[in-house]
């Protein structure tokens, strides 16, 4: 199981790694071995040659000749000098000499063969050695000996090395397994388990991970998988706004209705008021009620955040601009604001009179507070254009243009608005409305001098 996890995997892979490379180096070093190790004989052998050179006729005692022979565990030394060979130290040789190495120019792949076959050969050989153990000395010595000790010591040295490369590998390995546990695997960890806590729990918002891994790429993914959770929670809690919002609006509508019914029963009587002036108000005080009501209703009926398809049919433009202009007078308290129209009579549009009504208005609304924040005097004017395919209308103010935030979030619910006590919805109610009737609502131009929303009509839904 262990094996399975990354800082596992590293772990293994580290000491298997350095095993291969220990091991590409000890054979190498293990001939090198047996070279050093031969040549070491043919310097004992030399040392034993000069000692019997000392003596006036080049003999010594037959125990002396053994003694120098064992000393360089050798069985015989030959010198050959000026090409003229002669035997210096010989013992008796059981066995014939199997094999002959000079160490003159050994190469490099030469030796390695001959150490894999010693090492893996039959113990007990004889062996002949040739060499010249100081260079350019002009004498040249040749030794016969048993090949055992040479293996041996051989062996002995490959199981030190062998040692030694699995304690490399492993503190290697355990180094390497530290440093990624430390570096890689713990950011790692720490990402998994955000992404766990924040699968448990998306609303919580401490769940979501602080960026601070020092690897980069790591960093990367911490700050991607960052925005990605507090994308997530800013859309959840837009949604559990929506939705406790649509809950409230289903239950402002009821009894908002029942309470516009009574209004209604009571507005009915001011028209048999003897006052002229609200004898004149009567009327357009039932009209409103009326579409208090019906906005009620109809979202009662439908009971969802989409507004309902439009009534399309072909209606009189201007009387709706008229009417819009007309309720809107009635709540200028300051006369600041002028509003005008310049639609004809004849401007026929294809439109359902209750949406484009909520559609001026909420224009001609925004137009009206925008001009009175400043605190000036100001002018909204709307006016239309007969095209092939259907109608411009513009609505124009002389007010202080829209907000930075406001041009941001245009057309946005909830999100576009700048204005104290203002809710946002305006604009993304009449942009879906015109939606609804196949047409276009954009801004033009919004400055310091003023702002212009474009409504296109097509003649018929398209
Ligand atoms: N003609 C305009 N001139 C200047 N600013 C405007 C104009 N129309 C809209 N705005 C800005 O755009 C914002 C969004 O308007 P929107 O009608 O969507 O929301 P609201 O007016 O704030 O609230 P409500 O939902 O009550 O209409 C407003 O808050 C206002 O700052
Ligand atoms: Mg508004």
């Amino acid at each position: 199981m262990f094996f399975k996890t990354l800082s596992g995997r590293f772990l293994l892979l580290s000491f298997i790694f350095v095993m291969i490379a220990e091991v590409l180096l000890f054979v190498p070093s293990v001939s090198n071995f047996r070279l050093g190790y031969l040549q070491e004989r043919l310097e004992l052998a030399q040392l034993a040659s000069l000692a019997l050179l000392a003596t006036p006729d080049d003999m010594v005692a037959p125990e002396l000749a053994n003694e120098l022979l064992k000393n360089a565990e050798v069985l015989n030394i030959v010198l050959r000098r000026d090409e003229v060979r002669e035997l210096v130290l010989a013992m008796p040789i059981t066995k014939p000499i199997s094999q002959t190495f000079d160490l003159r120019d050994p190469g490099f792949f030469g030796p390695i063969r001959d150490a894999i076959a010693c090492a893996v050969g039959e113990p007990g050989n004889v062996i002949r050695v040739i060499g010249q153990p100081v260079k350019n000395a002009g004498i040249q010595i040749e030794i016969v000996l048993n090949e055992a000790p040479v293996k041996t010591a051989m062996l002995e040295y490959s199981r030190n090395v062998f040692f030694l490369s699995l304690i490399v590998s492993l503190v290697t390995g355990l180094l390497l397994f530290l440093a990624l546990q430390a570096l890689i695997t713990r950011p790692i960890t720490r990402v998994i388990s955000s992404m766990m806590k924040f699968r448990n729990d998306p609303e919580d918002a401490s769940n979501v991970i602080e960026p601070n891994a020092a690897i980069s790429e790591l960093r990367e993914a911490e700050t991607a998988l960052h925005d990605m959770q507090m994308q997530l929670i800013s859309s959840l809690r837009q949604k559990e706004r929506l939705a406790s919002l649509g809950g409230a609006v289903s239950k402002v509508s009821h009894d908002l209705r029942n309470i516009l019914t009574t209004t209604q029963i009571l507005a009915d009587r001011l028209e048999i008021s003897d006052d002229p002036k609200v004898q004149k108000m009567a009327p357009k005080l039932l009209v409103s009620l009326s579409r208090g009501i019906n906005l009620c209703e109809q979202t009662l009926t439908f009971g969802k955040a989409d507004e309902p398809e439009p009534e399309i049919k072909e209606v009189n433009l201007k009387a709706i601009v008229d009417d819009v202009i007309e309720n809107d007078l009635l709540r200028d308290t300051g006369e600041k604001v002028q509003l005008i129209s310049t639609v004809s009579h004849d401007t026929k549009v294809a439109a359902d009179p209750e949406q484009m009504f909520r559609v001026l208005t909420n224009l001609i609304r925004n137009a009206r507070q925008a001009i009175e924040g400043t605190g000036k005097l100001g002018v909204v004017s709307v006016s239309a254009t007969q095209l092939d395919e259907g109608v411009d209308i513009i609505v124009r103010d002389s007010g202080p243009g829209l907000p930075e935030k406001a041009r941001e979030f245009l057309f946005k619910p909830f999100q576009g608005g700048a204005r104290r006590g203002g809710t946002g919805l305006g604009l993304a109610i009449a942009a879906e409305l015109v939606r609804g009737h196949g047409g276009v609502l954009e801004l033009i131009e919004t400055s310091e001098a003023g702002t212009s929303f474009r409504i296109y009509l097509p003649d018929s839904k398209k």
